[in-house]
């Protein structure tokens, strides 16, 4: 019954899609640091539905409420609680497909685990239960930021068959990313995705994408050396967000194209010391950050309620056409940017606090 993630920088989110409120317990966050609403509100503004035409219309404000853990703009150390009233359900829009388990979601699966599901909405399996990741996650952004000057910038890469998006990771910016609804900083390419996207929602279908995430500024150290390797935790971190299917990091599966003499990342002196010339490592070797950018990727598959009519069964096996009402991403990838960002921050501030535990 995990709803629990991190070891010393803790997260535990609560809440169903369609319920009253949701929300985030943050345990093992350091006490003094600088926060405000405003400091997470932005991310969580990045993740709402609503935002313009290429996302769901359910219209949440999914304005923050602080209940405990701060006081006077600074964090005591002690669990800071954070909730979010529930504003735009509307339960009618599953009225009549609830024994129809919608295929590749997570219906049949949770009857099948609990023998009971949320009246509407997905319940947990909702994308509804990331606004506690997005809201933890920018507490722990902004502690590294703090504490170690890391910023970690994610984007969209692909959309369906248009990509890969040319980016610069070295210097990449969110005011770039946040440029195109789609959050694709390659304009010309950003043109194409929307027009992808926007064809997939006219034909009452969806479409899948990647979203890539950079991490800048990390020391070298972070990460254990056998099953808390960073890549791990990260990997684990991302597959948990819903609707991914996939996790490269570094050079990833095109690596396996290569021979160890191209692929091998060649260090070189750096500041103070040692760098690498090329980074197919994605900035972790041995499970250990090297010093050099994290780079991952996450792969999205085209969400699984759409309009179009589907030839399915009932709960009870008999034949059925299923065509799903309400209000549903055409495209999850652009509101998944702050939150692979906050599952990336996560992870790191739990390794970072690790570290300076040894
Ligand atoms: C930002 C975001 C928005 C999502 N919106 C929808 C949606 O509107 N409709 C849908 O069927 N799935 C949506 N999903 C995906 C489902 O929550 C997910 O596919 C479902 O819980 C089943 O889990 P799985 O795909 O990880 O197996 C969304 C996911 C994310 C990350």
């Amino acid at each position: 019954m995990s709803s629990t993630f991190g070891r010393l920088f803790r997260i535990t989110t609560f809440g169903e899609s369609h319920g009253p409120a949701l929300g985030v317990i943050v345990d093992g966050c350091p006490p003094r640091l600088p926060l405000t609403a405003a400091d997470i509100q932005g991310q969580l503004n990045r993740r709402r539905p609503g935002q313009g035409t290429l996302t769901t219309d359910r219209d949440e404000k999914d304005e923050l409420e602080f209940l405990s853990g701060l006081e006077n703009g600074l964090t005591l150390g002690s669990p800071i609680a954070m909730m979010v009233r529930n504003k735009d359900q509307r339960p009618r829009d599953y009225a009549g497909t609830r024994d129809i388990p919608r295929p590749s979601h997570a219906d049949f699966t949770t009857m099948a685990k609990f023998g009971i599901q949320a009246g509407s909405g997905g319940g947990r399996a909702s994308a509804r239960e990331t606004w506690a990741r997005v809201a933890g996650g920018a507490i722990a952004e902004k502690w590294l930021a703090d504490q170690y000057g890391v910023g970690i910038v994610a984007w969209v890469e692909s959309v369906g068959t248009e990509g890969p998006a040319v980016v610069d990771v070295q210097t990449v910016t969110r005011a770039q990313v946040d440029a195109t609804e789609i959050r694709c900083p390659d304009q010309a390419l950003a043109a194409r995705m929307s027009d992808l996207v926007q064809a997939a929602r006219a034909d009452q279908d969806s479409v899948g994408g990647v979203v890539t995430c950079v991490c800048r500024g990390l020391p070298a150290g972070w990460g254990e050396p056998v099953f808390d390797k960073m890549e791990a935790l990260l990997a684990g971190a991302m597959l948990s967000i819903p609707a991914t299917k996939g996790f490269e990091i570094g050079s990833g599966f095109a690596g396996t194209r290569m021979r160890g003499s191209e692929h091998n990342d060649m260090f070189v002196a750096k500041g103070q010391g040692l760098g690498t010339e090329t980074n197919r490592s994605g900035g972790t070797q041995g499970g250990i950050s090297n010093g050099e950018p994290v780079v991952l990727r996450v792969a999205f598959k085209p969400p699984a309620t759409i309009g179009k009519p589907q030839e399915t069964v009932d709960f009870s096996g008999s034949a059925t056409t299923l065509e799903a009402r309400g209000r549903h991403d055409p495209c999850v990838v652009p509101r998944a940017v702050p939150i692979v960002e906050a599952m990336a921050a996560l992870v790191l501030a739990d390794l970072a606090l690790i570290q300076k535990t040894r």
